[in-house]
């Protein structure tokens, strides 16, 4: 959607580790090496970094290298980045020093059928200076959404999804034995390592099997809260319709088996949000409902949910019957939009300018905890949200 209109590390030396879970024979371990000096300068910690990822494809030794010495893990994000603004946003992002960014969709806004003219804007993007100093100093992995994926709010009748998906995945470099490069659409998931916790974070791709979206018809006009904007969309009522596709939610169930104390799902328009006539999860509710009642019955706890599109920041939750289900929506790390939409899941938010989401992960005491945080373009920080892991689990029987 949305066309374009303190804390010292004493420790010198600090290893933190990333596993690829979608690398075909499960070799690859993405390594980066942060060398810190520290100084503080007003309220950002500012630090020279000296960071390599090295990639050891030759050895299998999955979890071996994990550093047992990192309690706090650090995950920015965001979305909806156009490759025709300077995008200072990205020199914020380094100044926070996050262990990984996360693009979310909408990276760039290709919406072509050219793909010669998709890849110009992409290397559009990879020249801009500050996107030379993200890359250089944070690990990146990424999924898509609509304008990335090729054309505004478009699904699997995309016609050059494939061609599309080869050149996001060689943008984001992921790796030629990845399992991404071999199945069909861009989802896939990696693993991060603190202390003795996993954080797996699930890329999600609600484009390349997403049925098509039904034309609004005026079935919400009863309610006067939707009066001060025209709606595209209906909810679908066709149960057989869906947003992930057979294949990817039989790949996320294994996902959701696998062991991990905190599961990241990251998908590229809303999750958490009530319908609003713009895309979202909302418009498929029996996909919504799948989503839930998967976490349910494979019992993965830590399950919280980040999304983008929409232009502005904001949270959201889902009661459900076993444990709240989050969204933390970032969206504008160079669009803008003029209003929020009517959401009763919200929270926390909106917030309108220009910015990027933080997840501060932190093992290290007794009860962790997941500190979300909105920072804006003017380095300010305007949102702020902690969960207590223990809140997210099912209860011990
Ligand atoms: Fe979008």
């Amino acid at each position: 959607m949305r066309k374009l209109f303190i804390l010292i590390f004493f420790t010198p030396l600090l290893v933190f580790s990333q596993v690829d879970n979608n690398t075909k024979s499960s070799e690859s371990i993405h390594k980066k090496t942060v060398n810190q000096s520290n100084t503080i300068k007003n309220k950002i910690h500012k630090e020279s970094i000296d960071q390599s990822i090295k990639i050891s494809s030759d050895r299998n030794r999955r979890d071996a290298s994990f550093s047992k010495n990192k309690s706090i893990l650090k995950i920015a994000f965001g979305s909806c980045a156009s490759q025709t603004h300077k995008l200072p946003i990205f020199n914020n992002v380094v100044n926070h020093q996050p262990d990984i960014f996360i693009f979310l969709g909408d990276n760039i806004y290709g919406d072509t059928k050219d793909m010669q003219e998709l890849k110009e804007k992409y290397n559009q993007l990879s020249e801009k200076e500050s996107y030379k100093n993200l890359k250089k100093n944070v690990p990146i992995i990424a999924t898509w959404d609509d304008h990335d994926y090729g054309w505004n709010d478009i699904g699997k009748n995309y016609k050059y999804k494939e061609e599309s998906k080869e050149i996001f995945l060689d943008f984001f470099d992921v790796s030629e034995n990845s399992s991404r490069r071999v199945h069909e659409g861009i989802y896939g998931s990696y693993n991060y390592k603190l202390d003795d916790m996993t954080v797996q974070i699930i890329l999600l791709d609600q484009r390349t099997f997403r049925d098509d979206l039904v034309t609004y018809k005026g079935e919400f006009n009863f309610d006067n809260r939707y009066s001060f904007y025209k709606q595209d969309y209906a909810p679908h009522k066709d149960t057989t319709t869906t947003i992930l596709g057979k294949e990817q939610w039989s790949w996320l169930e294994n996902e959701l088996k696998n062991q991990a104390d905190i599961r990241i799902i990251a998908t590229g328009t809303q999750f958490g949000i009530e319908w609003n006539g713009y895309e979202a999860w909302a418009n498929f509710p029996h996909e919504q409902k799948k989503m839930l009642d998967l976490i349910n019955k494979t019992k993965a706890n830590g399950v919280f949910f980040i999304s983008g599109d929409v232009h502005y920041s904001e949270i959201s939750k889902i009661q459900t019957d076993f444990y709240p289900i989050y969204d933390f929506t970032s969206s504008g790390l160079s669009s803008t939009w003029k209003f929020s939409t009517p959401n009763k899941n919200r929270i926390e938010g909106p917030i309108m300018e220009n910015h990027f989401g933080l997840i501060t992960i932190n093992s290290q005491i007794k009860t962790p905890t997941i500190l979300m945080e909105t920072w804006d373009i003017y380095d300010n920080q305007r949102l702020e949200y902690i969960i207590n892991l223990e809140d997210l689990q099912f209860n011990k029987e």
